[in-house]
C-alpha cells in the first residue's frame, strides 16, 4: 500500500463526514501491518463535545474488528466543498489514541492536502514524550 493509494482512500473516507456544525470534513485511512484498510470520517454532535474525529473513527472500527497492529494512517481534511487546501494534523486526543495501539517509533502519520502536497512523520515526532501502555508497565 503506497502513501498515494492510502491518501486516495482518506479522500474517499472524507466524503462520509457528518459535519453539520463545523462544515469541516476529515477523512482517514488506517492500514494494519497485514495490509487491511479501515476508513474513518469525523462525526459531529449537536452537543459538540461528543464529536468523533476521523482518525478515532478509523481506529475504533479497526479495534472492534480485532485489529491491534497498525502501520500507518493518512489524513485529509478541509472545509466542506473544498478539495482540502491545507494539510490537517491530528488533534491531541487522536494522537493519544494512536499511542495506545501503535509503536511511536515506527507508526507513520501521513498528512495530505488535495493538491498533491504531503508530509510524513512518526507518531513519536507528532507526540514527543507520549504516555502509553508501557508507562503503566502493562505490556
Ligand atoms: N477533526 C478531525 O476529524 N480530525 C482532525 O485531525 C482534526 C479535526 C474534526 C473534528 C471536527 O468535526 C472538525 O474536524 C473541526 O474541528
Amino acid at each position: 500500500m503506497t502513501n498515494e493509494e492510502l491518501i486516495l482512500e482518506a479522500k474517499k473516507a472524507r466524503e462520509h463526514a457528518y459535519v453539520p456544525y463545523s462544515h469541516f470534513q476529515v477523512g482517514a485511512a488506517l492500514v494494519t501491518k497485514s495490509g487491511k484498510i479501515y476508513h474513518g470520517c469525523n462525526i459531529e454532535n449537536a452537543a459538540y463535545a461528543p464529536t468523533n474525529c476521523a482518525e478515532r473513527t478509523a481506529f475504533f472500527r479497526a479495534v472492534y474488528e480485532g485489529e491491534r497492529e497498525f502501520a500507518k494512517i493518512a489524513i485529509v481534511g478541509g472545509p466542506e466543498g473544498s478539495e482540502a487546501d491545507e494539510m490537517c494534523a491530528p488533534c491531541g486526543v487522536c494522537r493519544q489514541v494512536m499511542m495506545e495501539f501503535c509503536n511511536p517509533e515506527t507508526f507513520q502519520i501521513i498528512l495530505a492536502d488535495g493538491k498533491g502536497k504531503c508530509l510524513q512523520r512518526t507518531l513519536k515526532e507528532m507526540l514527543p514524550y507520549g504516555f502509553g501502555p508501557e508507562n503503566l508497565g502493562s505490556h
